[in-house]
């Protein structure tokens, strides 16, 4: 039987790397959304089709898993459920050169990248990224679809709840807690928690006020003066 990758792009160029070097499952084909791509080969696997052409293509073809390939947390949440509901099995794709200790609690559809390291008793929920060289220590909990990008680094007992995503060359310190669907921006030193639905940038890490957030302060320094 074999696996599909959803999604064709950077990161579906990526899963299909890891899972060829990992030998443990076998990449069928692709599937992307894409209509040109339909028929092309990306990396010497053909792109089958779209979403809507997975029930016709397991009826031909020995399909019965899947990886969603997919950067945007939202939608690889999204696709992930869609391709579970349609009973797929959700696969991991874990580079041979990763470390994952024997103590993590690993979901489904997890990619972890060349050189990450998840250290003794985390837990990554279903349809995470842990991604190139990053560092995910000890006793941290991963929620749903959250995304550690390369080179970013959590000390021990971190929580980062669904959606979030921890920028390239970030760091957070132990204990913090990232809030649900936040972003800490590229190279951050995050020393406090992070509220839901915020983005934090810089060092040490502060909100980045968004352009409603901007117009707001103009307008009560407008009727103050
Ligand atoms: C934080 C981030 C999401 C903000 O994106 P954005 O909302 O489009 O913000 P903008 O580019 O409009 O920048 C707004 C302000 O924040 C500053 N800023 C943006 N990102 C910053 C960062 N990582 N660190 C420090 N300042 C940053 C900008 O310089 C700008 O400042 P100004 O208003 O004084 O000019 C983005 O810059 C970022 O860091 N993304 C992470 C990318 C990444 O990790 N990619 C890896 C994928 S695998």
């Amino acid at each position: 039987m074999g696996t599909i990758i959803v999604g064709a792009g950077g990161h579906g160029r990526v899963v299909l790397d890891i899972l060829r070097q990992a030998h443990h499952v076998d990449p069928v084909g692709f599937i992307d959304s894409n209509p040109v791509l339909r028929g092309r080969e990306v990396d010497g696997l053909t792109v089958l089709g779209s979403l809507p052409d997975i029930p016709e293509l397991r009826r031909r073809l020995s399909i019965d898993a899947a990886i969603v390939a997919i950067g945007d947390n939202a939608t690889r949440d999204r696709y992930a459920k869609v391709l579970s509901s349609q009973g797929l099995r959700l696969v991991n794709a874990i580079h041979p050169k990763a470390s994952v200790a024997d103590t993590v609690r690993l979901g489904r559809n997890i990619v972890v990248a060349a050189g990450a390291v998840i250290c003794a008793h985390c837990r990554v929920s279903d349809s995470c990224i842990i991604n190139t060289a990053s560092i995910v220590d000890h006793e941290s909990f991963l929620g749903r679809a959250a995304h550690i990008c390369p080179g970013a680094r959590l000390a021990g007992r971190v929580i980062v709840e669904d959606l979030a995503f921890v920028g390239i060359g970030a760091t957070v310190i132990q204990c913090v807690t990232i809030g649900r669907n936040s972003t800490v921006g590229a190279g951050a030193v995050v020393l406090r928690n992070v509220e839901p639905f915020t983005t934090v940038v810089g060092v040490p890490a502060r909100r980045l006020e968004s352009s409603e957030d901007k117009k707001l302060a103009a307008a009560v320094e407008a009727v103050a003066s």
